[in-house]
């Protein structure tokens, strides 16, 4: 099969493809023909060297969407020809509020991942491929809207007719957010870098959508707003403007530091009461509970679909942070 192998540290350029024999799925395991995978934000840090504990060679790829083709053992309701969806998050554990962080991990390093002709993945990681959806849309959803349904569901508690704020709303995760949020019946305010991404927002039912580049004192205009919900993955300054917002008693939810590490004032944190939420990937819980938003016509926004022997480019694309949305790869 071809594969996408990251074989040194230095950046997407060092990826190439391989030629490697079809992993047999062990007993517990089932083996996908991968019809689709998508980019995260992931990918790129690993080819950087930005991730704990890299180990290499390894088939790079979280996100992925194809039929089983094997299964290692008999499996109650799996069969040859299903078609799935994938579900990344490794042995999360039993305790559905954090996971297992001495047994759980992310496919796609440093498991084999989905960047390939095919993956073997746990048999208790595949879910249905929501009908109405393409593979390559199935394949967008996995990694981010796991994280982003966690966000905003489970640790958010997003409820109708509440106010979020969504900063950097173009990222692979965010839209996830944004579609969600509205699914909720949320007023929903975001930030992005372009006109031209904001106007998508929009069209996807932004409520409020301001350009955090030309606007760097952003916040200030929001003062007026009764914001419930922050939810945020850039860092950097981001996290200070978050707390100037936010309503008393509200909620901040943080999944990731695109920008770099944070300094905060301490006394609006204390003073208005708020809540500062970590959150990372998803239980087995979330999975299931954020697959049901796309079984009523939801669907992922897929901003290019790249083929497999071009992930260079799909690498670079992401880099550069033009996208809205998912990248994905087609996987012939
Ligand atoms: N903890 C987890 O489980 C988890 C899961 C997924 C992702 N993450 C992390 O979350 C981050 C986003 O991941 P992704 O895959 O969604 O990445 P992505 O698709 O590459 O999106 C990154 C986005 O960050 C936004 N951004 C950059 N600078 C910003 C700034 N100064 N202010 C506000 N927004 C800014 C941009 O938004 P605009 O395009 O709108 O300008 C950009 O699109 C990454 O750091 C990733 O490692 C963590």
């Amino acid at each position: 099969m071809r594969a996408v192998r990251l074989h040194a540290i230095g950046g997407p350029q060092n990826l190439q493809i391989d030629e490697l024999d079809v992993e047999q799925p062990r007993e517990s395991d089932v083996l996908v023909r991968v019809r689709a995978a998508a980019l995260n934000r992931r990918d790129v840090f690993i080819t950087q060297g930005l991730y704990p504990k890299i180990a290499l060679p390894v088939t790079l790829g979280s996100d992925g969407a194809g039929e089983i083709v094997a299964l290692g053992s008999v499996f109650a309701g799996l069969a040859v020809g299903d078609e799935v969806v994938i579900d990344p998050m490794l042995a999360w554990g039993d305790d559905p509020r954090v996971w297992d962080a001495a047994h759980s991990s992310i496919l796609g390093m440093p498991r084999e991942g989905t960047f390939a002709q095919y993956v073997a993945v746990p048999a208790e990681n595949v879910y249905p491929k929501p009908t109405q959806l393409s593979m390559e849309e199935a394949a967008a959803i996995p990694l981010a809207g796991l994280t982003g349904y966690r966000a905003v569901v489970t640790r958010g508690e997003l409820r109708a007719g509440e106010t979020v704020l969504i900063t950097g709303v173009g990222g692979g995760v965010q839209t996830f957010v944004l579609l969600f949020a509205k699914r909720l019946g949320a007023r929903v305010i975001v930030t992005s870098s372009t006109q031209e991404k904001l106007e998508r927002a929009q069209a996807l039912g932004a409520d409020l959508a301001i350009d955090y580049k030309a606007t760097p004192d952003w916040h200030k205009s929001l003062r007026s707003e009764t914001i419930d919900l922050v939810v945020d993955s850039s860092g950097g300054d981001t996290l200070r403007k978050a707390l100037d917002v936010i309503r008393p008693g509200g909620r901040i939810v943080v999944y990731g530091g695109t920008t770099g590490e944070a300094t905060i004032r301490l006394f609006p944190l204390f003073w208005k009461h708020v809540s500062v939420l970590g959150t990372s990937m998803g239980s087995p819980e979330d999975f299931a509970g954020m697959l049901e938003f796309f079984d009523d016509g939801l669907r992922p926004v897929v901003d290019r679909v790249f083929p497999l022997d071009d992930a260079v480019g799909a690498f670079e694309y992401l880099a550069s942070a033009n996208q809205f949305g998912k990248v994905v790869l087609g996987v012939e």
